[in-house]
């Protein structure tokens, strides 16, 4: 899970949308990951959802109006200070023993036993006191009316007002109709945004309540969690490019059959995420998988080892960009470039990355049609695949490679074979029966200095230790 969250105070505002419940999964996730939420609704996010499912869920009060008053106490006790909550306290009775069993983070700037070390008691000034003291500010979801506002400095009700108030970032997850997300309006006060330093995540595409389809999709509530989290984190790889293999290769026997194996290309996407977390631009070149592509990722889909290759020197090469996501369908058909890609300013990768369970053998010659069942053996043909990781290990441009060795044996020994046998800084190193397809895994690093135990975890938190270890190799290096 996510320790950088621990501690962190965010104020979570939320504007008048249908995507408002999807905040409440939200704060639930800033919530779990051990986070102080301060949730802030203008009126119209109350006609979607009531303040109380958010007092509920963060075990604080909720601000709705400009004359709201910070407490200490996350329990309002009557007479309520807060008089948004007042009136949103017909169940308060059981909000309140909900929140009696949730015990309140300290504040900011507060010690172990909760004295606040600056005066956060009522001031009447919630749209000051709110986000003194906040890590960030996170608005999900922002309708058109309030990004128009940011734009301008409007400051007509407490999230406005708090959102030209702060010192602390802020980010922002559009969320409106297509139409309204296309006008070119939207379009100047998004560019205006931007520049202005305000963190924009998504939207995405996709079916909207209206009925349309198109942009303007709030993110879901792990992809703002994510986001969310990667703004805490340490640029470590700001301005690297990193390759990335991920997933299993298939090897066609026949139009249908194929060899292959059980990677589910979690470890390779969450490094990939992991990367991308820290600033670097990320591409992965993934076998078969059924994995969403992490924000921020460029994804090749490849079938087969040799097609894995092409993608990979492509990449490396660096003089074409590929598109976002280069669907099977457009491999299928052949084609060895996609039409769309275009030259990058950007050649050349620092580093690569090869988590892929690459096939090492394919057949020969693979049937151009089913091949139908006989009462005869069948005796497959198999040729080696390139190693890929080898390959480029061995260029004389290489760039900082890192491979992967899933052992069922002798780990230490199998991947520090690998590390010098493939000359590679670093290898990472697991046995099979322990991450193998499975969320979590259990990892050592293998360099020049020796055997570094990564402590045992989901993918991700692993995929960010070992994403902080090459950043400092690479730091050493230079
Ligand atoms: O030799 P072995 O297959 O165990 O090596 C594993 C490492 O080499 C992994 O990092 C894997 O992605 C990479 N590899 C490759 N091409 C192959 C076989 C393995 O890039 N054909």
């Amino acid at each position: 899970m996510s320790d950088e969250l621990a501690g962190k105070r965010i104020v979570l505002g939320i504007t008048g949308g249908v995507a408002a419940y999807k905040a409440a999964e939200l704060a639930r996730l800033l919530g779990k990951a051990g986070a102080q939420v301060d949730v802030v609704m203008t009126a119209a996010a109350t006609r979607f959802v009531a303040p109380l499912t958010f007092q509920a869920l963060t075990g604080r009060p909720v601000f709705t109006s400009l004359w709201d008053v910070p407490q200490d106490s996350p329990l309002p006790q009557p007479p309520l200070r807060a008089p948004r909550l007042a009136m949103h306290s017909q169940s308060a009775a059981a909000a309140r023993s909900m929140l009696r069993e949730t015990p309140p983070l300290p504040r900011k700037g507060q010690g172990e036993r909760g004295e606040s070390q600056r005066d956060f008691h009522g001031s009447g000034m919630a749209h000051i006191d709110l986000t003194r003291g906040a890590d960030a500010v996170i608005v999900a979801p922002a309708t058109a009316d309030f990004i128009a506002k940011l734009v301008h400095g409007l400051a007509d009700d407490l999230l406005a007002t708090l959102c030209l108030a702060k010192d602390c970032p802020l980010l922002v997850a559009p969320a409106m109709n297509c139409q309204m997300w296309e006008h070119p309006a939207t379009v100047r006060n998004m560019a205006q945004l931007r520049a202005d330093g305000v963190s924009v995540l998504g939207p995405a595409s996709g079916a909207q309540a209206c009925g349309e389809v198109g942009a303007g999709r709030m993110l879901e509530p792990a992809e703002l969690f994510d986001a969310l989290h990667a703004s805490f984190q340490p640029k470590l790889l700001a301005g690297k490019r990193v390759l990335l293999t991920a997933g299993p290769t298939f090897e066609a026997l026949d139009p249908v059959r194929g060899l292959t194996n059980s990677s589910s290309g979690r470890m390779g996407f969450a490094l990939a995420q992991a990367c991308v977390e820290v600033g670097a631009e990320v591409t992965v070149v993934a076998g078969p998988v059924s994995l969403p592509t992490p924000t921020g990722v460029t994804r090749i889909d490849v079938t087969g080892a040799l097609e894995m290759r092409e993608a990979v020197k492509s990449a490396l090469a660096g003089g074409l960009d590929v598109p976002p996501t280069r669907q099977k369908s457009a491999l299928a058909s052949g084609l060895d470039v996609p039409p769309t890609r275009q030259k990058s300013a950007l050649a050349g990768r620092h580093i690569f990355i090869a988590v892929a369970a690459v096939a090492d053998y394919r057949p020969a010659a693979p049937a151009a049609h089913k091949i139908k069942k006989g009462a005869q053996t069948l005796t497959l043909e198999l040729v080696a695949n390139p190693d890929i990781l080898a390959e480029v290990a061995a260029r004389p441009d290489a760039p900082f490679c890192v491979g992967f060795a899933a052992e069922s044996q002798n780990l230490a020994e199998y991947a520090e074979g690998k590390r010098r046998a493939k000359k590679l800084p670093l290898v990472v190193g697991n046995l099979v029966q322990d991450g193998l397809g499975g969320d979590a895994n259990v990892v050592t690093l293998f360099d020049a200095a020796g055997a570094h135990p990564v402590p045992p975890g989901d993918k991700l938190t692993i995929a960010r230790a070992i994403v902080r270890h090459i950043a400092e190799m690479l730091h050493a290096q230079n």
